[in-house]
């Protein structure tokens, strides 16, 4: 039994432009932001407050987010730590996302803290979080596959999933960060989740390093997902984690969905004009089918 309707969570100004090397001006990722949400994205990363040092791209997160919020949308931003959460404190943002990987070495490259010190400082934050109103979404990387572990087991996926539902996160984003899962076990794993946590919301995220994140998301819908990250134009990548490409693309998936009758309320001709709009200011090509096809609106 497939959705009728899919939530489309747009990560592209966040997820798809932290990796670039030169940096966006300001004023454009606001102008993206804009257009995606014009194209109808109604759910969406705006940024992360993050180190500039490590990520120089989401040094201006802070003005981002002054200039993006509005009111029938939820604007979620990153945060990997205390020092991030007091910075959103700063903010009127009401949506945090917390990010963890299930493998330690990756999450010793990403945030410099092994799972469970990370699980340690971020499960209290969750509780305050809760406390304070906000609504978290807990963002779990290397749930499949690690770049520098190799196969990661379902059971310690579904542990670090357990921790932040049990703290109170109101989602769980379930990360392909590689781009290595095949469809069987998006499917099995995505099936595991559905079963163990019904209350959440569940959500996937598949980068598109071997060209499965569509059929990976197909299979996650038939066990039951109906929430998906995806990037505009299909940008993006982790800068600590060697080798994966961009997400899979907004106007992709967007494009087969709508050709199997499952609603986005999302703007295929809109969403050109969004990517359009960040396009002369990254300096990777835009790979997507759909943007091939259609490069102007
Ligand atoms: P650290 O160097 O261990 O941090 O980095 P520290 O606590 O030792 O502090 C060092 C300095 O950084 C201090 O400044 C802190 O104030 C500052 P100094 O005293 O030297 O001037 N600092 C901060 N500044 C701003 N914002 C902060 C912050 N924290 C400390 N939040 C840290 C640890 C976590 C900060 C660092 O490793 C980091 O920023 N990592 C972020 C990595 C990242 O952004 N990765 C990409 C996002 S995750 C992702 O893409 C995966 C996802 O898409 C799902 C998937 O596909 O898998 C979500
Ligand atoms: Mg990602």
């Amino acid at each position: 039994q497939l959705p009728t309707e899919v939530t489309i969570i747009e990560v592209g100004p966040r997820d798809g432009l932290q990796n670039e090397k030169a940096f966006v001006p300001t004023d454009v990722k606001k102008g993206f932001i804009k257009a995606l949400k014009a194209a109808g994205l109604t759910e969406m990363e705006l940024t992360s407050f993050v180190s500039p040092k490590w990520v120089p791209q989401m040094g201006d997160a802070a003005e981002i987010v002054a200039d993006s919020l509005t009111k029938d949308s939820r604007d979620i931003v990153l945060a990997p730590n205390r020092k991030g959460i007091d910075r959103v404190y700063m903010t009127d943002c009401k949506a945090v996302a917390i990010f963890v990987g299930v493998s330690n070495t990756f999450n010793q490259k990403n945030i410099n803290k092994t799972t469970q010190e990370s699980v340690d400082e971020i499960v209290p934050i969750i509780r305050e979080l809760k406390e304070k109103g906000y609504f978290v979404r807990a963002c779990i990387s290397t749930a499949f596959y690690c770049p520098y572990e190799g196969a990661v087991e379902s059971e310690d996926t579904l542990l670090l999933c357990k921790a932040f539902v049990e703290a109170g996160a109101d989602e769980l984003s379930v990360a392909d960060t590689i781009g290595m899962a095949a469809p069987h076990e998006s499917y099995a794993l995505f099936s595991l989740l559905k079963k163990e946590f019904p209350e959440t919301l569940l959500t996937a995220h598949f980068h598109d390093t071997r060209q499965m994140a569509l059929t990976n998301i197909f299979a996650a819908m038939q066990a039951g997902i109906d929430r998906f990250d995806t990037s505009a134009g299909g940008l993006g990548g982790c800068p600590f984690a060697p080798g994966a490409a961009g997400n899979a693309a907004t106007e992709d998936v967007v494009y087969m969905l709508e050709r199997m009758a499952i609603r986005t309320n999302v703007s295929l001709p809109k969403l050109i004009e969004a990517i359009n709009l960040v396009k002369p200011h990254i300096t990777r090509p835009i790979e997507s089918s759909y943007y091939q096809l259609h490069p102007q609106t």
